[in-house]
């Protein structure tokens, strides 16, 4: 099986290059999962940089752009991918080595919609309840794992990555926008009404179509594009 990987070193490299690999039928057995090679191409070449740590789909740590599409090597089958297997990093983050890019930005832009319940009314004595219909609200917006596949897919992040929280935020905000024990719905709208954290958004789609979790990014923005249209009114 054939791969091309983006290299960048920095220590020794003017500028990225891609690094052909090789591996061999009998190598590769027992290899399912594209995460599964890596290991593989790692043991061959340790100066081989990527992240990955529960190789199941939960961490969010070995996102790549795999074959031009952004996704996590540790549940993209091997089989399904076309030769050579082109992996670059995340687009549109700064390299900080191979495969590994700087997410501080991104982890900003999450920091930013306070993504926290906010009650400022006394505790409660025992827990806030919520009722089963009120948890289901929840359902496809709490299972993110801040990969960051989707805000890394969106071109409007990439022209604005510092004034567009990107839909991987967004959708954060609309989940606590959403839950029926945060008592700070008018404080968070005020917080997105400006021209560039949400409205960057032109619902280009990339970031639902890409989101390995299933989740969708793009109807959350939507969503609360609704509530402040609501709210006008
Ligand atoms: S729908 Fe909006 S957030 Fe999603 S990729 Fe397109 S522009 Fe970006
Ligand atoms: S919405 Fe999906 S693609 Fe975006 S960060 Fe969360 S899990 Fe990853
Ligand atoms: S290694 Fe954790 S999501 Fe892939």
């Amino acid at each position: 099986m054939r791969f091309r990987i983006y290299r960048y070193r920095p220590e020794e490299d003017q500028k990225p290059v891609f690094q052909d690999y090789v591996l061999a039928p009998e190598a590769l057995e027992g290899a399912v999962m594209l995460l599964d090679a890596l290991m593989l191409l790692k043991a061959q070449d340790a100066t081989l940089s990527f992240r990955r740590s529960c190789r199941e789909g939960v961490c969010g740590s070995d996102a790549m752009n795999i074959n031009g599409r952004n996704g996590l090597a540790c549940i993209t089958p091997l089989k399904d991918l076309r030769e050579p297997i082109t992996l670059r990093p995340l687009p549109g983050m700064p390299v900080i080595r191979d495969l590994a890019v700087d997410l501080s930005g991104f982890y900003r832009q999450y920091r930013a919609v306070r993504p926290w319940l906010i009650d400022e009314g006394p505790e409660p004595e025992i827990e806030r309840p919520q009722s089963p219909v009120e948890r289901d609200r929840l359902d496809g917006l709490y299972e993110c794992i801040l990969c960051a596949c989707c805000t890394t897919s969106c071109p409007s992040f990439w022209w604005n990555p510092e004034r567009f929280l990107g839909p991987a935020a967004l959708l954060q905000a609309y989940r606590f926008i959403t839950d029926s024990r945060d008592k700070a719905l008018g404080e968070r709208l005020d917080d997105l009404e400006d021209p560039y954290r949400l409205y960057r958004c032109h619902t280009i789609m990339n970031c639902t179509d890409v989101c390995p979790k299933g989740l969708d990014p793009a109807h959350a923005i939507g969503a609360i594009r609704t509530l402040l249209a609501r709210r006008r009114l």
